[in-house]
């Protein structure tokens, strides 16, 4: 039987935390899906289309990992899948309760779905797509922590980051 797991996210951009998540979720299912989620208490940088290319060119040399957006909630496209588990990557102490409460909630509405946590690499430790936006929105460097494609996109977002003085 295919072992498939959902891996939820905003992922506004998708950063090297996310990708070192991905690299090792694939080590441990058949087939990984990267689905692109709404979170409501979030503000979006990128569009979903702009959200998806970045995905898929960072993600085109991983022939298990798929990528797709669904708007609804994350148990029911998990069951439509058929997946077993959700992954979602742990990094500080920050996440806990957060992450906390939401694998609770989803186990409370789909008992069968099961979620997977995985421990960033102490790399990405402090690493968020947040934390990311802010510091190139301000002219901060971020090369090294999001893939290529990603870097050029917030150089175009943020002319400041382009040119930095
Ligand atoms: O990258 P994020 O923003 O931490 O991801 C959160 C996300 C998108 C996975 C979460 O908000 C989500 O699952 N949204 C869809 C609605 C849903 O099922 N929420 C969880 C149970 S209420």
């Amino acid at each position: 039987m295919e072992r498939i797991a959902i891996y939820p996210g905003s992922f506004d951009p998708v950063t090297n935390g996310h990708l070192d998540i991905i690299e090792r979720g694939i080590q441990i299912f058949d087939k990984l899906i990267v689905v692109i989620l709404k979170n409501p208490k979030k503000q979006f940088l990128f569009s979903p289309e702009e959200r998806i290319e970045m995905l898929k060119t960072s993600l085109q040399d991983f022939p298990s990992v798929e990528v797709d957006t669904y708007d609804g909630l994350l148990v029911d496209y998990a069951a439509q899948r058929k997946a077993h588990a959700v992954l979602r990557g742990l990094r500080a102490l920050s996440d806990f309760e957060y992450e906390f409460q939401m694998a609770l909630m989803n186990r409370r509405l789909k008992r069968e779905i099961q979620t997977v946590f995985l421990m960033t690499g102490m790399r990405w430790i402090y690493t968020s797509s947040s934390i990311i936006k802010e510091a190139a929105m301000f002219g901060g460097d971020v090369e090294g922590m999001v893939p290529p494609l990603v870097l050029a996109r917030l150089r175009e977002k943020f002319p400041i980051l382009a040119n930095p003085n």
